[in-house]
């Protein structure tokens, strides 16, 4: 496995496999790995002849220094579950190969990133589209690996792929848990054992409103005063938004009447526990409700 730090090196590496026509799977990341991003990069691992990740904890998409001083850290650690899963390429991304001084080339997808975790974030998927564009001419892969735990951003990376003719496909994968329904998050082992122990309700109120909506209720009004009357009831928590929208659009449907047909009803919501945010969605569709419970571990951060 290699480990390089300069993109310029990184696009080599991508060029002389491309060359020889073989496929390059990608998983761009922060850092702090955990099955979440593993369950991607395993993913790139069965479909594609070689893997790249990239850890690059990108300022430009934090809001708050804060935020960004505490986010964990173990590079060492990362680069050791990127070997255990035979990837072939981590980029440890430099903020001069992204965002040198006097940086001005911004990317941005307009209305997708204006409602949802966009109004609380402003610039924040500016940075992301910004670096995913960057990385994206690096790597030049074939196939980009992409989790619904966030779905906005992956709704807004797919139309910017789309919009600014990328090519390359982007792989949409489900929410990986812990076994009580929490999303694994790199922000989770920021809680304390109380906030820890609240968190699962934040799933399970997500899954009782889907449930409500595959038994036939189609008032998003209605759905979103049964999930605010449920968070109310989760100690310590504070609420940046809960919506009930187009996971098709990501607005809201004509009448607030909602539709379970074609990419149904996105349930999404953010909380945040004294400092530490946390974000989680489920995706309710004819077939039922999507990425509940999966068989994640505890592991990781
Ligand atoms: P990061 O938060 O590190 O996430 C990297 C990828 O892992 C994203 O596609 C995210 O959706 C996915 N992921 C995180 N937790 C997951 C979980 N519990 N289950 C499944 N997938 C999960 O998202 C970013 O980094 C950045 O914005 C990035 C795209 C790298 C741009 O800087």
């Amino acid at each position: 496995m290699k480990v390089l730090r300069r993109s310029s090196k990184a696009a080599i590496w991508s060029e002389a496999y491309r060359r020889s026509a073989l496929s390059i799977g990608f998983v761009p990341t922060l850092g702090g790995l955990h099955e979440g991003h593993l369950s991607l990069v395993r993913q790139a691992r069965l479909e594609c002849d070689r893997v790249a990740v990239s850890i690059y904890l990108n300022p430009s998409q934090f809001n708050s220094d804060e935020d960004l001083e505490s986010y964990p850290c173990d590079l060492d650690a990362d680069i050791e579950s990127c070997r255990a899963e035979g990837v072939d390429l981590v980029l440890l991304g430099q903020q001069e190969d992204f965002f040198p001084e006097n940086f001005q080339s911004w990317v941005l997808v307009e209305d997708l990133a204006r409602e949802l975790c966009g109004a609380g974030r402003p610039g924040h998927f500016r940075g992301v589209c910004t670096v995913v564009t960057q990385l994206f001419h690096v790597i030049r892969p074939h196939r980009a690996y992409f989790g619904l735990k966030d779905f906005q951003q992956a709704k807004i990376v797919k139309k910017l792929t789309e919009e600014l003719l990328f090519d390359v496909e982007i792989c949409l994968m489900p929410t990986i848990r812990s076994q009580d329904g929490l999303a694994l998050s790199s922000r989770n082992d920021r809680l304390t054992e109380t906030q820890r122990a609240a968190a699962p309700a934040l799933h399970e109120a997500l899954v009782e409103a889907g449930n409500l909506i595959s038994s036939g209720e189609t008032s998003a009004k209605a759905v979103k005063e049964f999930l605010l009357s449920r968070l109310a009831g989760v100690a310590g928590c504070e609420l940046e938004y809960v919506e009930v929208l187009s996971a098709a659009t990501l607005g809201e449907f004509p009448g607030q009447v909602l539709n379970t047909s074609g990419e149904g009803v996105l349930v999404a919501l953010a909380i945040i526990f004294e400092e530490v945010r946390l974000i989680d969605n489920i995706q309710v569709q004819d077939a039922g409700v999507s990425d509940q419970v999966e068989s994640g571990s505890e592991g990781g951060s």
